[in-house]
């Protein structure tokens, strides 16, 4: 084809002053997008000229490749590099995405295939999971939901960004930010866990740090909102599994976490797997483009998840790969990931008038403008040489190390069990998980190498030196069998303490990764009672990436440290926090439930009709279990104590479309600096529609010297007050509001309340 026309010529030259501009602000500019940013600046001033690009583009593109350009097929995932058929395929204009593509050198080869041997010269888009680190691995998603701390994660997706983009890739899939109240599901280990509004918060927070406030830059890329939507209500727990739910529980439910990445800029969505209601996301209008394009006014890009537009035959919605295809375009979802139905039936379907040109053309030019946004066609490839210097950087690293410290959470400590004494010569560590480099970084992990990892061992030997560590693994993490458990006592009675560390194998959660019990693995907790059993010190740590069901551990192990998959520096970050060297200050995303049988269990439930009454049979209740959790949504300790006073509520009445202002003053009462997560809990006492008995509606984190005390303020506003009614409008209902300021979902706090008049 031709040289490009004059409005791309244009644009490519005020991309090329963007760029400069770029780089100079890049060497003048900290990291970090900041609260509001917004996204993507420089894209928005070039919005028109965007524009018109596209429609040059548009005009010139044939059928096929106006296809191509909505294809994204799977490179080699070992090396990141394309294959031969897939090279083929970007000379004939038929490739305009690839996912697990990468490295710096890689990406290179083959965008130099896309400008230089294919007839329209597109770049090619580089797509990967990263998802808690490139090579750096940060703790998992929901470790870092447990930070309560929306500018650690933006820290660690802002240094996520930096590294793929030095390895090449332009756009991740990330955040995850599905809401489920179900353990069961292997994926909640992706997200922010349980609450709708600590979701949103983590959602935003993720798409600043991977986008900064313009992905064009060669330390940003594009983030995707996934998975659209409801994949957390999957039935059971079970991966891929059917989702009904009514619209309420996805307008208040599913949908905030998504909003959030729309109003922070995000630049893709991903569909999801499950159907909703009896339509599969990939095929559902209602969720593509009645809510995400009408009412948000969405203008990125729609991708499906990995061969989700072939499996709408396998729903039974569609009768074939052209059946998929037509449903899936004419739905809203725009790029094919994997499966090729749209490429083999597309110009089919365009002939027979089974899908428009406007469709078609709408999804290229999403695809496009993404590019665009992406500063491709300025600047396609990416400088080899920076690649190494950027993996794994030393400060990187340090963020990784504090970042994981801080999303620790210690469930249990008493009397003082940690931090353990400085005084310790001689530890026993013992447990599967105490020495797996692997394990520590739990799944999805981008580029991260289990060779990088520091473990529990390397730490505590870096510490008390190789002759204070007596370490035993026990079993390893499967725990089938009791074999090693004999090496494991000896150490313990050997030592003057012991550091047990259990949890589940790093392949246990994420994708595909259901379970049906959720207690420790195999024969763990028959090692843990043995330990305890030697009348020995001890404290556990957990690495798990779900609520586990540990009722036993709970009631007797002395300590137990919630660490999570902490990623490339577990061992350090877990030393940090057991030699009190870093004061634990997380808190639960997400319940903690005694047992399945209660699943689903979450903070925010309704009230019914029959509130748990122990003298009255015939009120909500188990015969064999409390309806309490083992550990609430909101709870950690410290090693440091807290006291809430003075709770403050102004004014006591306010119109449905004023403000209040709620604040307490919060003190550090013990002899350690430490942190509290102070959480803000409302409830509309009457409303025309049932209320949760608690819904969280702000909360701050604070670090504070002993006999420092700080006033904590929140302001309510109509979002925070609104409701659903029954007919779905959106309402502040007159009445009586109560608010808890506390520092966790089951503690009292601090209790007032204010009116909101007619
Ligand atoms: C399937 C997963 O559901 C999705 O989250 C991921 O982004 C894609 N595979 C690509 O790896």
């Amino acid at each position: 084809m031709s040289r490009p026309l004059p409005a791309v010529v244009r644009i490519a030259l005020a991309a090329a002053l963007a760029a400069a501009l770029i780089t100079l602000a890049l060497l003048l500019a900290p990291r970090g997008g900041g609260p509001g940013s917004p996204a993507p600046a420089v894209a928005q001033d070039r919005a028109a000229e965007i524009e018109a690009a596209i429609d040059d583009w548009l005009a010139r593109m044939t059928v096929e490749q106006k296809l191509g350009q909505l294809q994204q097929l799977d490179a080699d995932f070992p090396t990141g590099r394309l294959r031969d058929d897939q090279l083929q395929l970007v000379r004939e204009g038929r490739l305009g995405s690839t996912l697990n593509g990468r490295g710096a050198a890689n990406t290179n080869a083959a965008q130099r295939v896309a400008l230089e041997e294919s007839s329209l010269r597109i770049p090619l888009l580089f797509a990967f999971d990263v998802i808690h680190g490139y090579r750096t691995v940060f703790p998992v998603p929901l470790a870092e939901a447990s930070s309560w701390d929306p500018a650690a994660a933006e820290s660690s997706a802002a240094i996520a960004a930096e590294e793929a983009r030095a390895a090449g890739v332009h756009w991740t899939f990330a955040p995850m930010v599905d809401v489920t109240r179900d353990p069961r599901w292997g994926r909640i280990v992706e997200g922010a866990g349980e609450d709708t509004y600590l979701g949103s918060v983590f959602s935003a927070a993720r798409v600043r740090g991977f986008q900064g406030d313009d992905y064009a830059r060669p330390d940003r890329v594009a983030a995707t909102a996934k998975h659209w939507v409801a994949y957390g209500g999957a039935e059971a727990g079970r991966d891929y599994n059917t989702v009904d739910t009514s619209e309420r529980r996805l307008r208040e439910w599913y949908f905030p976490p998504f909003r959030a990445a729309v109003d922070a800029g995000v630049a893709s969505f991903m569909t999801s797997f499950n159907e909703i209601n009896g339509v599969p996301a990939t095929a559902n209008p209602f969720v593509l483009r009645d809510v995400l394009r009408d009412e948000w006014g969405f203008d990125g890009a729609v991708i499906s998840d990995y061969t989700a537009i072939r499996e709408l035959i396998a729903h039974g919605v569609a009768a074939d790969d052209a059946d998929a295809a037509q449903l899936a375009l004419n739905a809203g979802t725009e790029i094919e990931m994997v499966s090729r139905t749209l490429a083999e039936h597309g110009a089919r379907l365009l002939a027979e008038g089974r899908i428009s040109e406007a469709t078609l053309d709408g999804a290229v030019r999403d695809v496009l403008r993404l590019k665009y946004r992406l500063g491709l066609f300025d600047r396609p490839y990416v400088d080899e040489s920076r690649e190494q210097a950027i993996l794994n950087d030393p400060a990187h690293r340090r963020e990784a190390r504090r970042i994981a410290a801080r999303s620790m959470v210690l469930l249990k400590n008493d009397g003082g069990a940690l931090p353990l004494s400085p005084n310790l010569r001689r530890v026993a560590l013992v447990g599967p998980l105490a020495d797996s480099q692997v394990d520590m970084m739990g799944t999805w992990i981008g580029d991260g190498k289990a060779e990088d990892v520091v473990t529990v061992r390397d730490a505590f030997e870096d510490e008390l030196g190789r002759r204070g560590v007596r370490y035993a693994q026990g079993c390893d993490a499967e725990c089938r069998s009791a074999g090693g458990f004999g090496n494991a006592l000896a150490a313990v009675r050997s030592s003057q303490a012991a550091v047990v560390v259990l949890g589940e194998p790093w392949s246990w959660s994420g994708e595909a990764s259901s379970r049906s019990r959720i207690d420790l693995p195999g024969r763990q907790e028959q090692l843990l009672r043995a330990i305890d059993a030697t009348g020995r010190p001890y404290v556990v740590v957990l690495m798990n990436g779900r609520p586990l069901t540990i009722d036993w551990a709970a009631r007797h192990a002395p300590a137990i440290l919630e660490a999570w998959y902490p990623g490339t520096e577990a061992g350090n970050a877990v030393a940090d926090v057991l030699l009190g060297k870093v004061n634990p200050g997380g808190k639960l995303p997400v319940t903690f439930p005694r047992s399945t049988g209660q699943i689903p269990i979450h903070y925010d439930e309704k009230p019914t009709g029959r509130p748990f009454d122990p003298a009255n049979k015939y009120t909500s209740k188990y015969l064999d279990s409390p309806n309490t959790p083992l550990y609430a949504f909101g709870h950690g300790l410290s090693y440091t104590t807290f006291a809430l006073s003075g709770l403050s509520v102004s004014p006591a009445s306010t119109s449905a479309d004023g403000t209040v202002t709620v604040s307490a003053q919060v003190r550090n009462t013990g002899r350690r600096t430490g942190d509290e997560v102070v959480q803000l809990y409302l409830r509309d006492q009457v409303a025309s529609v049932t209320r949760p008995v608690r819904a969280l509606r702000g909360f701050e984190r604070l670090t504070l010297e002993p006999g420092e005390s700080r006033t904590v303020s929140f302001r309510l506003d109509r979002d925070d007050l609104a409701l659903l009614d029954a007919r779905g409008q959106s309402v502040v209902e007159p009445g009586a509001f109560t608010v808890w300021v506390t520092t966790s979902s089951d503690a009292p706090g601090l209790r007032g309340g204010f009116e909101v008049t007619g």
